[in-house]
């Protein structure tokens, strides 16, 4: 066979050696294309960031989706400002946006820029005195003065002098909330004795001077800062570090420094205090804090308890524990009355009033409707009766024995009130004398013996214990709870709240979407809101969310009565509702959605804080569940 041995082609090593570094730099090209063309595949950050079209107008930027921003420099700005002075305009308008550019100023021109200013005074003062124009010269002499400061604290190292400029970006959904928001800033900045103004057609240069990128596009428009006018543009330092009245609530969460809570103060319209949060946030925490730490300073608290978990504190805090059951009286009488302080006499025309509104509620409960006009004249009627039996008029004497007696074991005269007509006082009248026969077979549930006849008697139930907790916890039937929560809510109001106290008071409602189902108690809770005020009284409102409370009509009036607000962690679902209703900067949702329990936002009026509510190690004994 013949064999054909092909000869190998020896190639000399110079020669192999390009062919193999070739062949690699070939690998490594594909290599790369390959990889480019995988990453072109992925979406970049930065279309992820970008927005969907950026459209310049004169004045504003359309950005896609409802989105729109306005560019604003700041122009004139007062010669004093404080740490914190944009805090409040920024809690006005919500989302807006502040870019400051700083830039350090070259010291020697600084000096000779100072000493040519305090010149050009020197010698417009010697002018104006020549002239006789006195009016000028005290705020020349001024001028002067603060000039020659600010260049010796240069020259001796004191101080700098800064070139800054402040860029606040608008950020709204429509064109119409951009330009009503515009207005707002504008109003805002006046009020500070500032001026702000649009950059008109360099909208998108400024847009990118607002981005956090260092962009010093627009040369104009700086002015000069010293370091203190500097420290009061940074957003989180604030020297308002904390009320100094009031009781301890927590430390800030940015700076630590520590935090007061007093809402009995002039610069709020009312002291309520209404609490958000989602289960285990730390509502109740929060609501038992702030009520241990104000008995500390002598005020009161009367507590609707609906869980029971008030229980310990009371006991721990020396209070009263009115335990709500089933069939056993709880010294509160509907029919009990008072001198009204106010008035000066008996009202019993208010009373009529607050039976009626316990017989409506309570027809409405268990026949689905409300009182007819002849069961409201009966009603009236029989009020009027069962005190009249007990010679019970207007006059302020007539609710006192006529003569003296023992009482609490002391000989007393002319002070010792008398018996006062019960519910069954009511329904006997409303049986015997005036014949309803309807509104008798509904009462008769109500009365001493029955389950529900815990409100048929005498009253036993002293309002001067400093915490007085109503721990309704046991009634789980939804007509009783109904029942309860109203009588409960009109004695806090014809009670609690009616007599004149020194000392100021809380009326603490927490898990407040049980009164919110109702329309009477929901009444109640607006009521109390509106008239806690005058009375010293404040009302502490805590619930789950916001969607829930609003699913009463009085829910903005009620919370509009609130100036202060404790949000605590938020459900994503929420959050757009809360940030909204509360006109909250952009920075806070983050927050509330991440919030740890105890950690909150405050507002305060129009200020905004963020804080940790602390528990001391004695505390958190007694006020965790
Ligand atoms: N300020 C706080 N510091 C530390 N822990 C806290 C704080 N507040 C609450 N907690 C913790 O969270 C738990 C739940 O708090 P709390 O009972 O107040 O929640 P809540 O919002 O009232 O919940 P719910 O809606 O279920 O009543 C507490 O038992 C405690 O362990
Ligand atoms: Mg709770």
């Amino acid at each position: 066979m013949l064999q054909i041995k092909r000869e190998r082609k020896i190639r000399p090593y110079k020669k192999r050696k390009r062919i193999k570094e070739k062949k690699i730099e070939l690998h490594k090209k594909r290599r790369k294309i390959k990889d480019e063309n995988f990453f072109d595949n992925q979406p970049q950050l930065i279309s992820l960031l970008a927005p969907e079209v950026i459209q310049e107008k004169q004045d504003y930027i359309y950005m896609g989706d409802d989105k729109y921003a306005r560019i604003f420099v700041l122009m004139f700005y007062p010669s004093y400002i404080g740490i914190g002075w944009l805090d409040d305009i920024l809690n006005t308008i919500g989302d807006v946006d502040i870019s400051t550019q700083v830039q350090i100023a070259d010291e020697r021109n600084v000096i000779k820029y100072l000493t040519h200013k305090v010149t050009k005074l020197q010698s417009d003062y010697l002018l104006f005195e020549k002239q006789g124009n006195i009016e000028e010269l005290h705020k020349l002499e001024e001028n002067i003065q603060s000039f020659e400061e600010m260049r010796r604290n240069i020259q001796i190292n004191n101080d700098k002098l800064f070139f800054i400029k402040i860029t606040l970006r608008v950020n709204a959904t429509s064109l119409k909330e951009l330009n009503e928001k515009s207005k707002l800033l504008r109003d805002e900045f006046a009020n500070k004795s500032c001026e702000i103004r649009p950059l008109y057609f360099k909208q998108l240069d400024a847009l990118k001077e607002t981005l956090p990128l260092n962009n010093n596009i627009i040369s104009d428009n700086n002015r000069n800062m010293t370091t203190a006018g500097l420290a009061a543009m940074f957003p989180i330092a604030r020297t308002k570090s904390s009320v100094k009245e009031g009781i301890y609530l927590g430390r800030d969460l940015f700076t630590g420094l520590p935090m007061n809570l007093e809402t009995f103060t002039q610069g709020l319209a009312n002291a309520n205090i209404a609490i958000f949060g989602v289960p285990g946030s730390g509502k109740s925490v929060t609501v038992k804090t702030i009520v241990g730490r104000t008995a500390l300073i002598n005020r009161r608290a009367a507590i609707l308890d609906v869980e029971g978990e008030y229980v310990a504190q009371t006991e721990k805090l020396g209070g009263r524990i009115i335990k709500v059951r089933q069939s056993i009286p709880v010294g509160i009488n509907l029919f009990d009355i008072d001198i009204d302080e106010d008035e000066g006499f008996i009202d019993i025309d208010s009373k009529i009033t607050e039976i009626r509104s316990i017989m409506n509620g309570i027809i409405n409960k268990y026949e689905n409707r409300t009182l007819k006009p002849n069961e409201i004249a009966d009603i009236e009627q029989a009020v009027r009766e069962v005190y009249r039996e007990k010679e019970i008029t207007k006059d302020r004497d007539s609710i006192y024995e006529k003569e003296g007696g023992k009482y609490e074991g002391v000989i007393t005269f002319g002070n010792i009130k008398k018996k006062m007509p019960t519910l069954t006082d009511f329904h006997r009248v409303m049986k015997e004398k005036i014949r309803n026969k309807g509104l008798t077979s509904t009462i008769s549930n109500f009365l001493n013996g029955n389950t529900l006849g815990i409100f048929d008697c005498q009253s036993t139930l002293k309002i001067n214990d400093q915490i007085i907790c109503f721990d309704i916890s046991e009634i789980k039937d939804e007509i009783m709870r109904y029942y309860v929560c109203l009588v409960l809510t009109t004695w806090i109001t014809n009670k609690y709240m009616a007599t004149k106290e020194r000392n100021k008071r809380y009326v603490v409602v927490d898990e407040a979407w049980n009164l919110f189902k109702n329309k009477e108690t929901s009444d109640f809770l607006e009521n109390l809101a509106r008239r806690a005020r005058k009375k010293k009284v404040a009302m502490i409102l805590a619930t789950q969310n916001l969607s829930e409370m609003r699913q009463s009509n009085q829910a903005e009036a009620i919370i509009n009565c609130c100036d202060t607000i404790i949000l605590l962690k938020q459900s994503i679902g929420s959050i757009d509702e809360i940030m909204k209703f509360f006109k909250l900067p952009s920075g806070v949702k983050e927050i509330l959605t991440k919030a740890r329990p105890g950690e909150c936002i405050l507002i305060r009026g129009g200020d905004v804080r963020a804080i940790k509510i602390d528990m001391t190690k004695f505390e958190s004994e007694f006020i965790t569940t």
